[in-house]
């Protein structure tokens, strides 16, 4: 191992025990947790030289990109940002200026993947974008770090999971919760049994916005309006359709199940450890407002697994969107696992369980074990580094968003649906509305032949 990393017993355990008292982990799991890590830094290849670091482009200056881009600038330059909206693009390039370089601003991101000096794409659009990018940076051989959901559609997450592989390039899905050792314990202790056998997966999603009407108003100077739209069917500029608020437009992405979901489904399915449930059927509890948002700010769906799990997702709406406590009492979003011999629940901000003993007591050193990540975008730059893939790949972020997927479309036909998760199409009674929706139709010239 590297000198850098040998650091004494004492001062390991000292490590282990103050993570153990900010995080509420066990002691046995943060020594697990950080041994593991100190191996995995020092398995990384070192570079030659400062110099070498690789050239990033951000596509999607909102909230998210910058933030992801800002997590990135930690492995990489920064060299481009490419944005519709040029306010959001100028204001990137003013942040990621530094050493008297600025980015390049694009507002079109197929010029972005010309340029020989981007290698990794880091991707921020509204979801109706992701995949036309993502595939662009694909063909094109640049390794990406796409926001979730990965996908609008199952049908998309076909088109990218064949991309990424046939080109070979290194994909991460944002669904960080995979690289938060919480979340990775409680998939760990499900997987070992160490609840019984599981029975049902509770998921809470912050509730989302019910609120309108809209109404249409001048196009703001520097936006691309239609750019924007890309695929999604042509209307007059609304402002709440547009920035951040389009998650709550099943024209632009699904709703809390896409949102909040993306994350607390893909951790369901990590414990639950196979690709799809077998049928889903879902309910509108609170439905929209007429000219408003369209999708619903409160649901329930169950889901079944082959294994016997049942799932159910619903909203809260002790949390806010963002998922800040409302109602100190309340339920939080989350994500409980229930099985014969007991419960553990798990969120971004602790872990708990129906008896202590449950976490406390050490796996054996024969049981499953989970991959470890502590930071999702270090691990992303790890994969470039090494070719292997990161921990939330291109399979399972394209199988973690077909569960919302699917359940928008249960959502939105308002039936039970049986789905055949190794043929990723529906079976039985109503196939043929539901396989009728694993696609949309794409408005030109946003369709698949935009990216050539
Ligand atoms: N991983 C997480 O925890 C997390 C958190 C928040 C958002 N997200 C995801 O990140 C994505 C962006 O969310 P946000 O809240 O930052 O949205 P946002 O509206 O703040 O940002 C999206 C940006 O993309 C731009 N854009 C739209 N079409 C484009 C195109 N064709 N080319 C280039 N730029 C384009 C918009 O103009 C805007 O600046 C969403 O898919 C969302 O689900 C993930």
């Amino acid at each position: 191992m590297d000198k850098s990393f040998q650091i004494s017993r004492r001062t390991f355990l000292g490590r282990c025990s103050a993570t153990a008292a900010a995080t509420g982990l066990p002691l046995w799991f943060a020594q697990e947790q950080l041994a593991g890590a100190a191996e995995a830094v020092a398995d990384k290849p070192t570079l030659p030289s400062p110099n070498d670091r690789p050239g990033i482009a951000l596509v999607g200056c909102g909230g998210q990109g910058r933030g992801d881009a800002s997590n990135a600038a930690n492995y990489g330059e920064i060299v481009a940002v490419c944005d519709v909206d040029q306010r959001h693009a100028a204001a990137a390039a003013k942040k990621f200026a530094g050493d008297g370089k600025t980015p390049a601003i694009y507002n079109d991101f197929r010029k972005v993947m010309e340029r020989d000096d981007v290698h990794i794409i880091v991707q921020g659009t509204p979801d109706h974008w992701h995949t036309l990018v993502n595939l662009a940076a694909a063909k094109v051989k640049k390794d990406i770090y796409g926001e979730k959901p990965l996908t609008l559609t199952i049908d998309e997450g076909k088109h990218v999971v064949k991309a990424v592989r046939s080109n070979r390039v290194v994909f991460q899905t944002g669904t960080q919760q995979r690289s938060d050792m919480r979340f990775h314990l409680a998939c760990e202790l499900v997987r070992n049994g160490r609840i019984g056998k599981l029975q049902q997966v509770d998921v809470f999603v912050p509730a989302g916005l019910r609120e309108g009407p809209f109404h249409s108003v001048p196009v703001p100077d520097g936006l691309n309006w239609d750019f924007w739209q890309g695929q999604t069917p042509s209307v007059d500029y609304v402002k709440e359709r547009c920035h951040t608020m389009f998650r709550w437009w099943f024209d632009y992405s699904g709703g809390p199940v896409t949102d909040w979901g993306a994350h607390h489904n893909d951790i369901a399915r990590w414990a639950i450890g196979l690709d799809g449930p077998v049928d889903v059927e879902a309910k509108v509890v609170t439905g929209p407002i007429p000219g408003g948002y369209t999708t619903p700010g409160e649901f329930e769906a169950t889901l079944n697994w082959a294994n016997g799990v049942k799932q159910v997702v619903r909203t809260t709406t002790d949390d806010d969107w963002g998922g800040w406590v409302l109602n100190e009492k309340g339920q939080r979003n989350g994500v409980k696992f229930q099985g014969t011999e007991g419960w553990i629940w798990v969120n971004r901000d602790e872990i708990s369980a129906s008896d202590k003993e449950l976490l406390r007591a050490p796996l054996p050193s024969n049981a499953i074990r989970l991959e470890v990540s502590h930071n999702h975008m270090g691990n992303f730059f790890s994969s470039v580094r090494s070719r292997k893939d990161p921990i939330s790949n291109i399979e399972g972020g394209h199988r973690s968003a077909s569960v919302g997927h699917l359940i928008v479309i249960a959502l939105r036909s308002g039936r039970k649906f049986q789905w055949d998760p190794e043929k990723e199409i529906f079976i039985g009674d109503g196939a043929q509305l539901g396989n009728s929706q694993l696609a949309r139709e794409m408005r030109k010239p946003y369709d698949y032949s935009f990216i050539g």
